[in-house]
C-alpha cells in the first residue's frame, strides 16, 4: 500500500503536466502515459468498476420515471456567487460561494453546490461534451458538482457514499446565426480565460451575472437521470447524473476560446483541448413521463386545431 502510494508520487513528478488527485493519481488527458486509457490501470480501484461515466444516453430506450420532479435551485439567481476561477491544467473551473444549493428532482436531500468546470473538444467544430444523446457529441459540456448538504461539504465522504454526489450536466451548442459575444453572461465568464492561461492560476470573478444567466434558455424540468460515476480519477462511483436534455446556446466566437486560451501547464505549453472521457458501457437511464409533456402536445395539437379552423375561416 505505502508503496503504491510512493510509485505514485513518482509518476507525479516525473510527469509534471499530469493532475495529481488526492489519492496521489497522475493522470491527464493529452500524454499517452496518463490519458484516459490507461486510468483504469493506474486507477484501477474506481476507474475499472461496472457503473462508470460518461455514457451516450440512448433517448429511445429512456424508461419514464413520474418521480423526476423539478429541482429547486437556491442562489441560482445570485449574481455574486461564483466567487473565483482557476485553470487546474485539466479544466476551467468556478467554485461557487457557500449557501448555492439544490434539491428535488428525486434527490433524496439537498445537495450544496460547490464548482462547476468545463470538458470540450478543440473548437466549435471539434466537439468535446463527455455524454453523447444517440450518438450525438456537443461542442461542451458543463458540470455543476454538488454534494450531499449532510456532508456539510467533506467531498472524501461523499465519494464514499452511492449518491454522495449530485452533478448537472448541461451541453453546450453554437448559437445559430452569426452573432459573437453572446449571450453576455457568458462573454463576461469567458474575459476571464486570458487571466488564468497557465495550470494553477486563478482570479477573482466579480459580481454581475448568475448562474441562471448561464444556464439560460434551458428547460429544467427535462432531463436524464443515471446513476455512474466521478469522470476523472479516482471515478468514484458516487454520483446522480443528471443530464439536461436543452443545450446552452453560445455564440462560436465564445465557445473558441476554451481550446484557443487556456494551457495545460505553461506559457509554452500545449493548448487544453480534448478534455473529456471516452464513452464508458451503458447504464439504465430514466426520464420524465409522457405525462409530464402531456401538456405540450395538448398544446400543438391545439394549434394545429386553430390553423385548421382559420384556414377554414379564410378560404
Ligand atoms: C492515449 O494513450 C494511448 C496509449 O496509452 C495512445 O495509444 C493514444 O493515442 C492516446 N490518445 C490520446 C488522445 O493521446
Ligand atoms: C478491469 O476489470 C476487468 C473485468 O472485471 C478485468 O478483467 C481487468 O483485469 C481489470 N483491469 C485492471 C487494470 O484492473
Ligand atoms: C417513485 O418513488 C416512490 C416513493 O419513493 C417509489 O416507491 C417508487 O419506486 C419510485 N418509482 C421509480 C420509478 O423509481
Ligand atoms: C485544434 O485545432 C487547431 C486549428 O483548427 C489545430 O491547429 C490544432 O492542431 C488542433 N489541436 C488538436 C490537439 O487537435
Ligand atoms: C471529512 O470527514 C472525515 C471523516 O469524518 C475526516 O477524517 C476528515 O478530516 C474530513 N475532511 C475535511 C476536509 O473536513
Ligand atoms: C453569416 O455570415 C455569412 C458570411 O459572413 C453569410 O453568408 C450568412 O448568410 C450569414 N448567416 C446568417 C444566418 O446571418
Ligand atoms: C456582465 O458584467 C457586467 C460588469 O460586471 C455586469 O454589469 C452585467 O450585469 C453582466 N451581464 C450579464 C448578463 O451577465
Ligand atoms: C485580467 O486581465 C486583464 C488584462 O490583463 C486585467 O486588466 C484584469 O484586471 C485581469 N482581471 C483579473 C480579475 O485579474
Ligand atoms: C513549461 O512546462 C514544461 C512541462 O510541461 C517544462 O518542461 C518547461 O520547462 C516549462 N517552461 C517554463 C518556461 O516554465
Ligand atoms: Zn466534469
Amino acid at each position: 500500500m505505502k508503496l503504491f502510494v510512493v510509485a505514485a508520487l513518482a509518476v507525479c513528478v516525473l510527469v509534471p503536466a499530469a493532475h495529481c488527485a488526492s489519492g496521489s493519481i497522475a493522470w491527464c488527458y493529452h500524454l499517452p502515459s496518463c490519458n484516459d486509457t490507461t486510468w483504469s490501470t493506474i486507477s484501477p480501484e474506481y476507474c475499472n468498476g461496472t457503473r462508470q461515466s460518461p455514457i451516450n444516453i440512448v433517448s429511445a430506450s429512456a424508461t419514464q420515471n413520474a418521480n423526476l420532479t423539478e429541482f429547486t435551485f437556491v442562489k441560482y439567481d445570485d449574481t455574486s456567487a461564483m466567487t473565483s476561477i482557476e485553470n487546474t491544467g485539466d479544466t476551467v473551473k468556478v467554485t461557487l460561494k457557500s449557501g448555492v444549493k439544490i434539491s428535488g428532482g428525486d434527490l433524496s436531500e439537498q445537495y450544496d453546490s460547490l464548482q462547476f468546470h468545463f470538458h470540450w473538444g478543440n473548437g466549435s467544430s471539434v466537439p468535446g461534451s463527455e455524454h453523447t444523446v444517440d450518438g450525438k457529441r456537443y461542442p461542451m459540456e458543463l458540470h455543476i458538482v454538488n454534494s450531499k448538504s449532510s456532508y456539510n461539504g467533506n467531498t472524501s465522504l461523499a465519494v464514499k457514499d452511492s449518491t454522495g454526489l449530485a452533478a448537472l450536466g448541461f451541453f453546450i451548442e453554437v448559437m445559430s446565426g452569426n452573432s459573437t459575444g453572446q449571450p453576455e453572461s457568458w462573454r463576461n465568464l469567458t474575459s476571464y480565460l486570458a487571466n488564468i492561461t497557465e495550470k494553477g492560476q486563478k482570479v477573482s470573478i466579480a459580481a454581475g451575472f448568475s448562474l441562471d444567466d448561464l444556464l439560460v434558455g434551458v428547460d429544467r424540468t427535462k432531463y436524464y437521470r443515471y446513476l455512474g460515476s466521478l469522470i476523472t480519477p479516482t471515478c468514484n462511483e458516487a454520483v446522480v447524473w443528471t443530464v439536461f436534455k436543452e443545450p446552452i446556446k453560445v455564440s462560436k466566437d465564445l465557445i473558441d476560446l476554451f481550446s484557443t486560451t487556456v494551457r495545460v501547464e505553461n506559457s509554452t505549453s500545449q493548448l487544453m483541448t480534448n478534455v473529456y472521457r471516452s464513452l464508458q458501457p451503458a447504464q439504465p437511464v430514466s426520464t420524465q413521463s409522457v405525462r409530464a409533456s402531456a401538456s405540450s402536445t395538448c398544446f400543438s395539437l391545439g394549434l394545429l386545431l386553430l390553423s385548421l379552423a382559420l384556414g377554414w375561416i379564410w378560404s
